[in-house]
């Protein structure tokens, strides 16, 4: 048995990626199919940035897990300034049996991480939302005909190329066999490590990996379309100059019919309408954000039970 971590969508293999998702498919048909954290054993959830989704999905999840969250809040908690990441780690291993961190810089999950003895999520990073894109594999898998329907999908992301999502898509996509296509502004393009890593992923599952600077190119004949904020959190001192840049990149109507008629869309929320995504199109026919909301739950007590078994 080993300790498992999920700090990043690569974390887990394609195999692995499947077995998760396969779980959590039978978490959406029976909510409480699985109770790994029954005595109850705690879960810490903290967080050092904003959330909703985020926390209230972790925290049902952990609860009907038959678990207790718990709850910490990081402006209290100040990680890494009123007490090291260490010696907070070892605290917190000595009472609970996950640790879940929305944080700031990777660094800081990784030195977690490397102190634990308990599985610790990334529920986000500056660097990458994996639960986020679990719950998005779900709600393709969902829309699509289940897991197995999940490789040779063609999901593109338009928007911040450089951001959390644009990474998780790229690595979590190839791990899953999509065709991940990001367009973004040539200013705002996915790191180019990243983009390599998902590439070699990619040539094992059958997936491929595309970035270009031409939303239409990208959208044309897509199977999911995917967008997010303009502006991550951690990024709002450049909203004024972000905001140019991208207008060519909004979801709008006419991007979205260059798609498949059927292609599903999808956005993490919290959406800002009239700038990344229109109304009409995240209000419209093909968008399932709220089934995807709601998989963030069902993935996520996949994921947990999925780690908390490995050890
Ligand atoms: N890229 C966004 C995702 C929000 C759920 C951010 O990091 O703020």
């Amino acid at each position: 048995m080993t300790l498992r971590h999920f700090l990043r969508d690569d974390d887990l293999t394609p195999a692995e990626q499947r077995e998760v998702l396969g779980l959590a498919m039978a978490f959406r048909e029976d909510r409480h199919l699985r109770q790994p954290l029954s005595g109850p054993r705690a879960a810490a959830f903290i967080t050092d940035k904003p959330t909703l989704r985020t926390q209230v999905s972790f925290a049902t999840g952990i609860a009907e897990l038959g678990g207790f969250p718990m709850i910490v809040d990081g402006n209290l908690a100040q990680i890494g300034k009123r007490e090291s990441i260490a010696d907070t780690t070892r605290v917190l291993t000595s009472m609970v049996s996950a640790i879940i961190w929305r944080t700031f810089g990777d660094d800081r999950i990784e030195e977690m991480a490397r102190v634990s003895t308990v599985p610790v999520v990334n529920a986000l990073t500056d660097g990458f939302h994996p639960c986020q894109i679990l719950a998005d594999l779900l709600t393709i898998a969902q829309h699509r005909g289940g897991v197995n329907a999940l490789p040779g999908q063609v999901l593109t992301y338009v928007g911040d190329g450089a951001n959390n999502m644009a990474a998780s898509y790229l690595l979590g996509g190839a791990t899953a066999g999509l065709h991940v296509r990001i367009a973004a502004p040539s200013t705002y393009q996915p790191d180019l490590v990243i983009v390599e890593k998902a590439a070699a992923i990619a040539a094992t599952t059958g997936g491929s990996v595309l970035v270009s600077d031409n939303p239409a190119v990208a959208v044309a004949g897509a199977d999911v379309v995917a967008t997010d904020t303009w502006v991550s959190m951690g990024d709002e001192a450049q909203a004024a100059e972000r905001e140019k840049p991208f207008i060519p990149f909004r979801l709008d109507a006419d991007l979205l019919a260059h798609a498949k008629p059927d292609a599903i869309v999808l956005h993490c929320l919290p959406a800002y309408r009239g700038k990344e995504i229109t109304a009409d199109v995240i209000d419209g026919p093909q968008s399932v954000v709220f089934d995807e909301a709601e998989n963030r739950l069902h993935a996520q007590k996949a994921l947990l039970t999925w780690v908390l078994e490995q050890r």
